[in-house]
């Protein structure tokens, strides 16, 4: 591909509070090229982005557009200069609607000045339609799938026209189906002139739709390579700087008794008749079509949610749930699939978020020992390998997959007999992946009884010992580890179709 170069961004560098965050890094960008910035957790793909996006400042470095050096001052002006974001993290307006969230401060006004709803709805319909979407406009955000939540975003973006859209994993809450729409739909946009830039840890859709791919380690520039003729292999070298010889583990151990059980757990409309059944050291696995009901299931099996009826036993007892608090008071911890929403706390820090649900693990009354507290932050931050310049740095200063480690830091604090995992790696690099593969291999090595919800088959089969596949509310198929097959688990998820 030899389109003209339409943006170029040299010697880029950013500190956050004297530590580089980006160090004399290089990017380009050809006209209708879908090009990739790849690189661990933390490696500074979002903030170089942001740089991009008039989010933040560089502390020095040029950038060009059309061979023109540019200065980026904020995101409006990013904006005008044809360069939109999709955001890793949604940062849409929960309780406005889909259309009032597309148009927010630019909205359709009448011959008065009045906004008008009308058009700004009709107008939404029609980007919404041309996508090949099906969302209804009117709706308050706050009620959308997250999946559909990541398609507004994507309309959002496309409906300032950019010639430059930057997508910032965009595939991480999607189902196999939803990619594969917005890879038609950034073919779409690549006709019509518009460069993309994507980041996401999914290597196989980086050689599915990428043209080249920049890796970036340790906020610097390693390498780009032309996606035709690399490999997966030489581009997890480059990353990680060294081989990753095994990525998912799983040792034999024997299997104990049933450690928990559902017995027809109902709630209207949501799901129906769901019994299941997990022994200690065992791990399984419940797969699923975005939107089958899986995360609901849990969140009512912890206590977020009121059920209908049906029966919870732990060891055998009968349990009566009131709440969340009193689900962890009997080793159940569910850590959840949206971090921003249920998972963290991001205005506090690293340290508080780890230790906010084991305080009496070293408070006693109002006294504390921060000499066990520090301990047990460091242990959890060694062993994720969470990358922070302190344990009191806040959250929100992490990149996207170390929050995700610190929210399951956070829960495995708690030393849970039931393990529940929602999407446990989504937005987590190759890497961290195979750590945290390794730790759940452990817990359940250690009796632990752990629940993994993934639309990620290939996780499922490789770590679970059964699976339960859900589809409309309901458990429509259950495997065992010698039938595990991905055509067998999609014959189930799609309702036996
Ligand atoms: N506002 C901030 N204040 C302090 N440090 C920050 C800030 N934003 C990012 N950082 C740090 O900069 C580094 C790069 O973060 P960045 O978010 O760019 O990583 P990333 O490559 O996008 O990772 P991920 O794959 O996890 O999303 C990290 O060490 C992060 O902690
Ligand atoms: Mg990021």
């Amino acid at each position: 591909m030899d389109n003209k170069i339409v943006l170029e961004m040299k010697g880029i560098e950013k500190q956050f509070a004297g530590v580089y965050a980006l160090k004399d890094v290089q990017f380009s960008l050809r006209e209708g090229e879908v090009h990739a910035l790849l690189g661990e957790n933390g490696a500074g793909k979002s903030t170089l982005i942001k740089v991009l996006g008039g989010i933040y400042r560089a502390d020095s470095g040029q950038i060009r557009i059309n061979g023109n050096e540019i200065k980026i001052d904020g995101v409006k002006d990013a904006q005008e200069k044809g360069i939109s974001i999709i955001h890793q993290e949604i940062v849409l307006v929960p309780h406005i609607s889909v259309a009032e969230n597309i148009f927010l401060g630019r909205e359709p006004v009448n011959k008065i000045g009045l906004k008008d709803c009308k058009k700004m709805n009709e107008e939404a319909k029609k980007m919404v339609v041309s996508l090949g979407l099906d969302i209804d406009v009117t709706r308050e955000v706050f009620y959308l799938t997250i999946a559909q939540q990541q398609m507004v975003e994507i309309i959002k973006a496309v409906s300032f026209n950019s010639k430059i859209i930057i997508m910032d994993e965009p595939t991480s809450s999607l189902a196999e189906r939803e990619v594969e729409h917005l890879f038609e739909i950034i073919r779409k946009l690549k006709k019509q002139g518009v460069s993309i830039v994507y980041i996401s840890h999914k290597l196989n859709e980086l050689v599915a739709i990428t043209d080249r791919i920049t890796v970036m380690r340790d906020g610097k520039y390693i390498d780009t390579k032309v996606t035709s003729e690399t490999t997966v292999n030489e581009l997890i070298g480059l990353m990680v700087g060294r081989e990753l010889t095994e990525y998912y583990t799983r040792t034999k151990h024997s299997i104990g008794d049933i450690a928990f059980e559902v017995r027809n757990l109902n709630k209207k409309g949501t799901f129906k008749n769901v019994s299941f059944h997990i022994r200690k050291g065992e791990i399984i696995g419940f797969a699923g079509l975005v939107g089958a009901g899986r995360s609901e299931i849990m969140k009512a099996v912890f206590g977020v949610d009121k059920l209908g009826s049906g029966e919870i036993y732990l060891d055998g007892k009968l349990l009566h749930l009131k709440n969340v608090k009193d689900a962890i008071d009997h080793g159940i911890a569910l850590i959840p699939e949206d971090r921003k929403k249920e998972g963290l706390i991001l205005k506090n820090s690293v340290a508080f978020n780890i230790t906010l649900t084991i305080q009496d693990k070293y408070k006693k009354g109002i006294i504390e020992n921060k000499h066990v507290r520090n301990e047990i932050i460091n242990k959890y931050i060694n062993a994720f390998s969470i990358k922070t310049p302190a344990i009191e740095q806040l959250t929100h200063n992490l990149s996207g997959g170390n929050q995700q480690k610190v929210v399951l830091a956070k829960w495995l604090a708690t030393d849970p007999k039931v393990l529940i995992l929602d999407e446990p790696t989504r937005g987590v690099d190759v890497g961290a992946k195979a750590e945290i593969y390794s730790i759940i291999d452990d817990l359940a090595e250690k009796g632990m009884a752990v629940i993994v919800i993934s639309s990620e088959l290939p996780e499922i089969i490789n770590m679970c010992d059964r699976i339960y596949v859900v589809a409309q509310g309901k458990i429509s198929g259950e495997l065992s580890r010698d039938e595990f097959l991905q055509e067998r688990i999609m014959y189930y998820a799609t309702g036996g179709e």
